[in-house]
Parts: structure tokens; sequence; C-alpha cells
């Protein structure tokens, strides 16, 4: 295929039988949107097929492009800290994002990360299902505004309605919150009511657990 060539949709690569693994192998390969080209690879979701709750980003950022794992850099070790003070184990969730390839823009050194657009979230979106297809979690829990207008529309405000049980067919129970990104990049004063807030939002998905 040609540089950048993308056919427009993540559904051209889906494998025949869905399993987490036969997935994975796939989306190696996903030409769905130009992104592929971008990230350094497909940074897939991560967890049991057995978990209860599944949580959704917004796409890798820089340490999960190179690592090839979700939430492992700086953002991911708040979710982390997060999840331990809301009592919901790491191990037993299944965790992924909304895009799957990172998308980031060179300053200087630095890969700045880029909000991807709804073209590339609509391109990416059969993963996400694929994946809510085959975990079927109890709950499930959209971390910020990419991952929560991915799946409920794009009219969807997470200001207005974090924490609230969302109707949904998605799963028995829908909610969404603040990325944990947005905590890091707030003020710093703000930084420890902020994290109990989301803290909070968990302790809700705890409790469906
Ligand atoms: N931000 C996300 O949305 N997902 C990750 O995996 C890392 C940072
Ligand atoms: Fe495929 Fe998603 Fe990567 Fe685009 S971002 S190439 S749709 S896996």
């Amino acid at each position: 295929m040609a540089r950048g060539a993308a056919t427009g949709s993540a559904a051209d690569f889906l494998p025949d039988r869905l399993t987490l693994p036969a997935l994975r192998e796939a989306a190696a390969g996903c030409h769905g949107c130009r992104l592929w080209e971008v990230g350094t690879q497909t940074v897939f979701g991560e967890g049991v097929r057995t978990a209860r709750a599944m949580f959704v980003g917004e796409q890798p950022g820089d340490q999960e492009d190179r690592a090839g794992r979700p939430f492992v850099g700086p953002a991911g070790r708040l979710f982390d800290e997060a999840l331990e003070a809301a009592g919901i184990d790491r191990a037993a969730v299944y965790v992924t994002n909304a895009v799957k390839h990172f998308k980031w823009q060179a300053r200087g050194k630095r890969r700045i990360h880029q909000k991807p657009n709804w073209t590339e979230m609509t391109a990416c979106r059969p993963w996400l299902e694929a994946e809510l297809a085959v975990v079927k979690p109890r709950v499930l829990v959209l971390l910020g505004a990419t991952a929560a207008q991915s799946l409920l529309g794009r009219q969807f405000r997470v200001t207005q309605h974090r924490g609230e049980l969302l109707e949904s067919e998605l799963a028995e129970a829908v909610t969404a919150t603040v990325h944990p990104s947005s905590i890091l990049r707030g003020e710093p004063e703000e930084r420890e009511a902020n994290f109990s807030a989301f803290v909070d939002d968990l302790r809700v998905v705890a409790g469906l657990l």
C-alpha cells in the first residue's frame, strides 16, 4: 500500500473469529486510517477476557507507543494510583483506547500528543466494538471526551455527566469520567481535588463490580 494510504475503517482488518489473541494479531496490521504510519505500532487493549470492567482511554501516548501497551506512561501511573485508591485491581480489569495508534507532532525532540479527529475515531471504532463483544464487561468506563464521544455520540459532554450511570446498550452499566491526563495537565493547586473527584467516580465503578 502507498505511504499513508488507508482503507477508511478497521473493519477491513477484523479476523473471522473474534478472540482477544486473534484481534490483537489482526490489529497489528491495521491500515484503517493514516495513523498506522504516524505511530510506531498498534497499541491494543490489555486485560483478561473475563474482566468485569473495561476502561477506555483516548489513544496511546509517547511511552505507550514505544512499549506497545496501554496506560504505562505518566497518565497510566496516575490511573493506577486512582484505581488502587478506589479499591479496583488493575489485573482484574481490561484497559484499552478509543484509537489504537499514537498521533503526534514533533516539537524539538519531543513528540507532542495530538487529539485524534472524528475520521480516525470512526475508523478505529471496530476494534473497540470487537473488544466489547469479546470481553462483555459488566461495567464500561469511558475516560474523557474522546472515548465517551466515540461510543456515545459527539454531543456527549463528560463535564455534565461524569460519574452518572448512563442509558446505553453497550454494557449493563456505563459511566464516563475525566481522562487521567486532564488531571496531570491541570493547575498544580487543583491536582489533589481533581484526583479525589476522579477516585470518587471510580468508587462508583467499584460498587458495581
Ligand atoms: N492516554 C490514553 O488515553 N491512553 C493511554 O494508553 C495513555 C495515555
Ligand atoms: Fe487502524 Fe486504529 Fe491504527 Fe487507524 S488508529 S490504523 S484504525 S488501529
